[in-house]
């Protein structure tokens, strides 16, 4: 959605985990497991594009851009931002990468203190970076601020209460400039806003985009939503990146199965080609990231299933110029231990018994 997003890589993350410690209920509370949130992903962001973050609830979005802040603490691999490693910055050193990185909350009401005015909660950042001190500045950057995001500065001595969703939302993005970032992740902003409200406070990102030259990672779970204001796609499937291209080559012709299952819901404005085309309907659950499958994490729901999907996990290889890890562009990756359960299987050659059909769509949630 910008014009400058032919520049370098802004972050790059790789191989990046975040694991969560499942406890046992005895009195020792021992670690009997863990939750591979996000278990070996790679991507990079090019300063001033827009990269759409989008996979199904549970896959691991949030956790992702958590982790790019160290608001969540990463298990392994590496995010360097801007020149640094995000993930041996010191204490002091966070401060400094949490003004240039920012963070667009889903639910803006209960990302905002009830009990403080609209004031205080966009002052915070101000007062973390000792930014515009003295109380006249200070009160001056608020009022700046909220009308950045148009809102009247008025509004500053007022409560969240007193304010609409999109009202709020915009109160969030005000908090998330207060401190000139240059990378804001925006965890699905639109999702709680009315649909009608959702178009202005995209437009309003839009303009902001240009106006700081931001470079942002927007998440959600809805293609269509991404598709409206991405640069670039990457598709995450269990606590991996499965595929990463550009937008248009991402929905025209997609590289992996699993991009294309979540196209395949996406309704169609013709009423008539929505009639006719065929949906690709995913078997079985989604594992459990406690348990993922071996070999290829999506191989336990993937109709494309083959020979080395159960043993082998697949790297995400150049295929053309998407990056997909998927075996049916030759198989890259690493040799693991098959697993006991093979759930389902069939290989290639039956790629006509792929369940399709007129679903009623709504994959991804
Ligand atoms: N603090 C935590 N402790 C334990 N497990 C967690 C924690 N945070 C997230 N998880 C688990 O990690 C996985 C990924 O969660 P995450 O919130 O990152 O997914 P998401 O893609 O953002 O989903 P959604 O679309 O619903 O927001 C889920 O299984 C979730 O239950
Ligand atoms: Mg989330």
């Amino acid at each position: 959605m910008s014009e400058r997003s032919g520049g370098g890589p802004l972050l790059q993350v790789n191989d990046l985990q975040v694991w969560f410690p499942i406890h046992g209920s005895g009195v020792l509370r021992r670690v009997t497991g863990h939750v591979r949130a996000v278990d070996g992903v790679d991507f990079d962001v090019r300063r001033g594009e827009t990269l759409g973050l989008v996979g199904e609830s549970g896959c691991g979005k949030s956790t992702t851009g958590l982790a790019l802040l160290r608001l969540v603490a990463p298990t392994g691999g590496s995010i360097v931002f801007d020149g640094d490693e995000v993930t041996e910055l010191s204490k002091s050193d966070l401060r400094g990468l949490r003004r240039k990185m920012a963070m667009i909350f889903q639910d803006p009401m209960a990302s905002l203190n009830p009990r403080r005015t609209i004031g205080e909660s966009v002052a915070e950042p101000l007062e973390i970076h000792g930014l515009h001190e003295g109380k006249e500045a200070r009160r001056r950057r608020i009022g700046d601020l909220l009308e950045m995001v148009g809102l009247s500065p008025d509004y500053r001595d007022r409560y969240p209460h007193e304010f609409s969703g999109g009202q709020l939302q915009r109160v969030g993005i005000a908090r998330a400039l207060a401190g000139e970032p240059e990378f804001i992740v925006a965890d699905e902003p639109i999702a709680s806003l009315d649909v009608s409200i959702q178009a202005q406070v995209m437009n309003l990102m839009r303009h902001l985009q240009e106006e700081l030259d931001l470079t942002y990672l927007f998440i959600a779970h809805d293609l269509s939503a991404i598709y409206h204001v991405s640069d670039r796609i990457a598709v995450m499937y269990l606590g991996r990146i499965v595929e990463t291209a550009d937008r248009d080559a991402l929905v025209e012709d997609p590289k992996h199965p699993y991009t294309e299952a979540l196209l395949s819901a996406v309704p169609l404005p013709d009423p008539g080609k929505e009639r006719q085309r065929e949906r690709i309907l995913l078997g079985g659950e989604i594992p459990s990231p406690s348990n993922p499958p071996s070999g290829c994490n999506f191989r336990t729901r993937c109709p494309e299933v083959f020979e080395p999907c159960d043993t082998v996990d697949p790297d995400l290889q150049e295929v053309g110029d998407h990056l997909a890890a998927c075996h049916l562009h030759g198989v890259v990756g690493e040799e693991v231990e098959p697993s006991a359960h093979r759930n389902r299987g069939h290989g290639p050659e039956d790629r006509d018994a792929v369940a399709t059909g007129p679903a009623p769509g709504g994959r991804g949630g």
